[in-house]
């Protein structure tokens, strides 16, 4: 039986945490594998509602363990209130496991991402301020603080002391700020030992034994693609690999036991944050779409930036991910369109690409190249299976599906779980 990697295919938010929720009740684990509470995934179980933002999303499925992996960064605070939250609710958050190795958001890189936000003045990336970049950046300087650290309290002050040495210097001398002591720092972290202990666990082990029993692990993956750090657009990314590698780096199962990766794919483009985006509509068009498919963030409210579907895109994530299955998200918002463009390529600088440019220029001077297919105007969001679709929308999957250099295995056509049209099984 095997791992499946799900991710995000274009800038987060395509509703991989719906998809994560459907694939839950046939899972036996679900782990999050990369970034922190910067994730906010929507999850709807009838008339309810939740938001989500560092549990995995398989938290909403009774027999499944929901592990939070080596490669995220958690906020114990956020942790707990979401824990408490999900329980005043009626969900058992027994199950939870986490990584010892997973690394601490402290509050002082909770300060640096604000402060170093407004330092970079036009040049900002536009962080959600959770403290994911300053975290991650402790975790490659070698000075992180890790989940293990706070059973041993003698070497948790030493590396908070480590810590700061360097960080007070930056929030007082470059940032303008308060110090912060030490004692604070350890205080605040220790309160919280009690309560983690039970739930940490070497989670490597405990999946790989998992796997080796012959049991299913789904490894879900926070932001997306184009926010990796490595191949997504530099520097408006996130902090973390959300890329299918980034699946067996932040879990510990090697590349070789995942069977399928599954990207999550909008049937048009979003992105939240500063950075270049080619199919973007700054008109009423791009306020259509948003206002249709309630594009304001999970995390932040902020708005979401919207535009068109971007099969160069698609075709990157396919390729860089090692795509097996696409789940197209979001069909039933582009109902009424009279036609829906569709970027094919990218004019850059007059020449025609049809690939990812290889430079940061390039991306930024890329202009969509339009196919366009006539629209419908049917409500589709009773439809349950392919052929219950108007056949302009089934034209317009079929089209997109050969663009995007992977097979669609189904379709959303609302937020529900029961809105979703199966087009081959993905487990
Ligand atoms: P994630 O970060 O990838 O998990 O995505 P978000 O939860 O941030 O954003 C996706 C939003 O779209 C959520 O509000 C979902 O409830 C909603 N959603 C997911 N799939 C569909 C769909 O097929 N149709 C519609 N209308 N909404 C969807
Ligand atoms: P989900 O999992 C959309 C964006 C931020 C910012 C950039 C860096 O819900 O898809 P960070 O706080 O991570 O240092 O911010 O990344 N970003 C997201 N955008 N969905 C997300 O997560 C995101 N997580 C981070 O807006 O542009
Ligand atoms: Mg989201």
């Amino acid at each position: 039986m095997p791992a499946l990697v799900l991710i995000g295919a274009q800038w987060g938010d395509e509703g991989k945490g719906k998809a994560t929720d459907q694939l839950g009740g046939s899972v036996d684990y679900v782990v999050k594998f990369n970034g922190g509470n910067n994730a906010g995934h929507t999850v709807v179980i009838g008339d309810e509602t939740y938001a989500l933002h560092l549990l995995p999303s398989g938290i909403l499925s009774p027999g499944c363990t929901p592990v939070i992996g080596n490669g995220v960064v958690v906020d114990l605070a956020v942790l707990f209130q979401e824990i408490d939250d999900l329980e005043a609710r009626g969900f058992s958050c027994e199950r939870l496991v986490i990584s010892a190795d997973a690394h601490i958001i402290a509050s002082y890189n909770r300060t640096l991402d604000r402060v170093a936000e407004r330092f970079l003045g036009n040049r900002k990336i536009g962080t959600t301020g959770r403290g994911i970049g300053p975290t991650y950046a402790d975790k490659m300087n070698r000075i992180g603080i890790r989940v293990q650290d706070l059973f041993d309290e003698n070497i948790l002050r030493q590396k908070v002391a480590g810590a700061l040495d360097l960080k007070n210097q930056l929030l007082v001398k470059v940032y303008n700020r308060k110090a912060v002591t030490v004692e604070a720092v350890v205080e605040e972290l220790l309160s919280y030992a009690d309560r983690l202990r039970p739930m940490v666990v070497d989670s490597a082990l405990l999946l790989n034994q998992a796997l080796d029993r012959g049991e299913t692990v789904l490894l879900e993956g926070g932001q997306a693609t184009l926010l990796d750090v490595d191949h997504g657009t530099y520097p408006f990314v996130t902090s973390s690999s959300a890329t299918a590698g980034g699946a067996c780096t932040g879990s510990g199962i090697p590349p070789n036991r995942v069977d399928k990766v599954i990207a999550v794919i909008k049937a048009y483009t979003t992105r939240v944050g500063e950075g270049p985006f080619p199919t973007e509509l700054l008109d009423a068009d791009g306020e259509k779409l948003r206002a249709d498919g309630g594009e304001y963030g999970t995390t932040t409210g902020r708005p979401r930036r919207c535009g068109w579907y971007d099969s160069v895109i698609a075709r990157y994530a396919a390729r860089i991910n090692g795509v097996t299955d696409f789940v197209l998200t979001k069909l039933d918002v582009l109902t009424g369109w009279e036609s829906i463009p569709v970027c094919v390529a990218y004019e850059v600088d007059g020449k025609r690409l049809d690939e990812m440019p290889m430079t940061q220029t390039e991306f930024h001077h890329a202009v969509p190249v339009y196919e366009f297919f006539d629209g419908w105007t049917e409500d589709i969001s009773q439809a349950r299976t392919f052929s219950d679709l108007p056949k302009n929308a089934q034209d317009y999957v079929r089209a997109l599906e050969q663009l995007s250099g992977a097979p669609f295995s189904s379709i959303g056509v609302g937020p529900d779980r029961v809105q979703t049209l199966e087009l081959r099984p993905l487990l």
